[in-house]
Formats: structure tokens, sequence, C-alpha cells
């Protein structure tokens, strides 16, 4: 009996506790919960060009909370962008992420506070947030038909063609766009561009004990390298250095061989005025005896707004869709939950606040731009 009075105080705790870690935390509207919500989103596999079941799904939920839904055909009948507004096409304010995922496939579970599984947070978690804002701020009256749609595209992981296709196709513009991918429930003040490099010299072999009958391809690709790693490049006072990669290199093919060969490809984060740098990287390519290149200028640098009174902002250092939408936005903002250290691997996971908290965050943001 002793022994039993003893144990209770530490098993009351304990089931305290307990409980308080196995009931996360959930946003409700009527009998809808965003939890189940984003967990249907987060079961359907959606790699593309797979995005049909997906695309499917929202146009099912949304078409029965009395939304339209047009969905958009990309590229081929398996993939498909969601546009859903209440009756007006032309809307002042976009919500907008993506559907699909990186592969492969990772089922979800939940664990106390934290959702696992592939898209839980890049970028189902902004998703199913985005959607639970919207219909929360028309269930209050908050907001009415013409202020916002929804739009959630395809591709975004590959290479962006269901931004491109609504960019083009969609006929119709907005005032201001909120963009979701992960932010930590920050506002993101932008993101840096990108330039590939692809290098190759062409030498000639020969004796290594006789290296003027050859041409040696390391040694006019290796003071190159050394050339452009050593070279000091702008500094963006919003998004920081412009970044330079030294990705991949192979050359030659042995020690006692002049290499004939040599190959280098390399990646610039580039965080301000992209057309200078290319020119700066051009200029100390261009004319050198046996070397030819190609370069591959991607997307500008991107600067976005991020005064909003209640938020705090983050710099970001991967891509997003934002630069495919040309749509002479007064403003745009990149704002979700979860991390982006985490998407795209294995343990890809959300925390259940952070998701709840992102629908407070996208019905501010709304709120504050209209
Ligand atoms: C937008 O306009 C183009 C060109 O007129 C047309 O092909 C396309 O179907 C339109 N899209 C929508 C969603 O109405
Ligand atoms: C970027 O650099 C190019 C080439 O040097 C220049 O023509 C252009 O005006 C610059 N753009 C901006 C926004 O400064
Ligand atoms: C270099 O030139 C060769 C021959 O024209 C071409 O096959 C190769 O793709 C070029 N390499 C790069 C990196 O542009």
């Amino acid at each position: 009996m002793r022994l039993s009075g003893i144990l209770l105080i530490p098993l009351v705790l304990c089931q305290v506790v307990f409980q308080d870690s196995v009931q996360p935390r959930d946003y409700t509207i009527g009998d809808d919960s965003l939890l189940a919500f984003h967990k249907n989103l987060v079961q359907i596999s959606s790699i593309h060009p797979n995005e049909y079941e997906v695309a499917k799904y929202l146009e099912e939920f949304l078409t029965a909370r009395g939304l339209v839904v047009e969905l958009q055909p990309v590229a081929d009948l398996h993939s498909y962008n969601v546009y859903s507004y209440v009756k007006s096409r032309d809307n002042k304010v976009v919500l907008t992420s993506h559907i699909d995922t990186v592969p492969p496939f990772i089922d979800y579970r939940i664990d106390g506070g934290r959702i696992y599984g592939r898209g839980t947070c890049d970028a189902k978690g902004s998703v199913a947030a985005q959607v639970f804002a919207y219909l929360s701020l028309l269930e209050s009256g908050q907001i009415k038909d013409g202020d916002v749609a929804l739009l959630f595209v395809v591709g975004e992981e590959v290479d962006g063609i269901g931004m491109k296709v609504a960019d083009l196709q969609l006929n119709t513009t907005w005032d201001i766009g909120i963009f979701g991918e992960p932010t930590e429930l920050k506002l993101g003040v932008g993101h840096k561009g990108g330039i590939s490099l692809n290098i190759e010299v062409n030498g000639l072999a020969s004796h290594s004990g006789y290296p003027e009958l050859g041409i040696s391809a390391s040694e006019i690709l290796i003071p190159v390298l050394n050339d452009l790693m050593n070279t000091k490049y702008p500094v963006n006072e919003l998004l920081g250095p412009t970044t330079l990669n030294v990705g991949k290199i192979s050359v030659g093919v042995a020690m006692n061989v002049i290499p004939a060969h040599a190959e280098a490809q390399l990646y610039y984060r580039v965080s301000d005025n992209i057309t200078e740098l290319q020119e700066v990287v051009e200029n100390k390519l261009r004319g050198i005896d046996h070397l030819n290149y190609t370069i591959d200028v991607g997307a500008p640098p991107q600067y976005l707004d991020y005064d909003v009174p209640g938020f705090d902002s983050v710099i970001l250092a991967y891509n997003t869709d934002i630069p495919r939408l040309h749509k002479n936005f007064k403003k745009r903002y990149l704002y979700g939950p979860g991390t982006i250290r985490v998407a795209h691997g294995d343990n890809e996971y959300v925390d259940v606040s952070d998701l709840v908290d992102a629908v407070d965050g996208y019905s501010k943001l709304v709120l504050y731009s209209l």
C-alpha cells in the first residue's frame, strides 16, 4: 500500500505529460479539420507529372465548400493546376503554392506534435494552411467575392511548368501574391537567382615525360577555376553575397598521361545584378585557347516584401516559383509553415503548431493586403 501511494504521484504526472504530447492542436472550421485535410493531401502521392489525384481531391474538397474550381491541364493528362475562387475569376490577392513533391513518396506519420512524410512541409503544409485561412476568412465575412483566389500549381520541384502555364494561360492578374513555401513562419525577404556554367577543355594527350608534345587540359582548367574562385563577387545588402560552387570536375585518365580533356560544372547563387555577373564570368572565359563553355542564366534574384507588423523576416537560399509569375504584383510575400532544412530529406516533417499558426499567418497577410 505504501508503495503504491508513493508511485501515485509520478504516474499522474506521466499521464498529464503523455496526454499533452499525443493530443496535438488542430484548427477546425465546422466539421473540417486542418490536420485531417493536411493528412489527406500528404497521403496522395503527387510526384510530377502525376498530380492528377491530388488536384482532383482539392477540386472535390473546395467544390463541396461552395467554391468554383478550375482544373488547368499542364503538359499532359496527369498533371493539373488548381485555380479556385468564390465567383469572380479576377481577384485582388492570390494565395498560391505547389502540389507536387520531390520523390520518393514517404507516407504520413504523426508523432506527438510532429507530422512526418513527403510534402508535409514542402509544400502541402502551406497548401493546407492557405485553404483553411481562405475558408475561415470567407466564413467570418472578412473577405468576399473578388478579394482572394487560390492557385495551386504542379511541377515546381522539376521545372516550374505549372506556374509557367498558369502565368501564360490563366488570363487573370492579381495585385498581391502570397506564396507558400517553408519559411519557418517568417516572411522571406527574397531569394537568390542562379547561373550554371559548364566548362570544357580539349587539349592533346602525350607522354608525361614529353609535355611539350601535348596540351594539358588541367593546366588550362585549373587556373580558370582558381580565378573564378578568387574573384570578389557583389554582395547585396538584402540577400548577402553571391556564392560559387565548383560542383563537379573531371580531368584526365592517368598520372603519366598529359590530360587531353577536362570538364567542370559550376553553379552561382546570385544575390545581385545577374546580367552583370554573367558579363564578369564571360569576360574571364572568352578567348581562352582550347576552352569552350555554356552559360545558363536562370531566374534573377527576387526581392520580396516583408515589412508587415508582427512578422519576422528571413533570407532564403532556395528557388521558388515566384519569378515565373509575371503579374506586375504591387506586393509579393513568401511565407509558410515548416523549415526548408528538412524539405526533400527522408525525415521531412512539419510541426503541428507551425501548421496551425500558419493559418493565422496567412489570414493576417490577406487582411493586411486588402
Ligand atoms: C486564356 O486565353 C488563351 C488564349 O486566348 C486560351 O487559349 C486559354 O484557354 C484561356 N484560358 C482560360 C483558363 O480561359
Ligand atoms: C545590371 O547590369 C547591366 C549590365 O551591366 C546593366 O545594363 C543594368 O542596368 C543593371 N541593372 C540594374 C537593375 O542595375
Ligand atoms: C564545347 O564544344 C564541343 C564541340 O563543339 C561541344 O560538343 C561541347 O558541348 C561544348 N562544351 C560546352 C561545355 O559547351
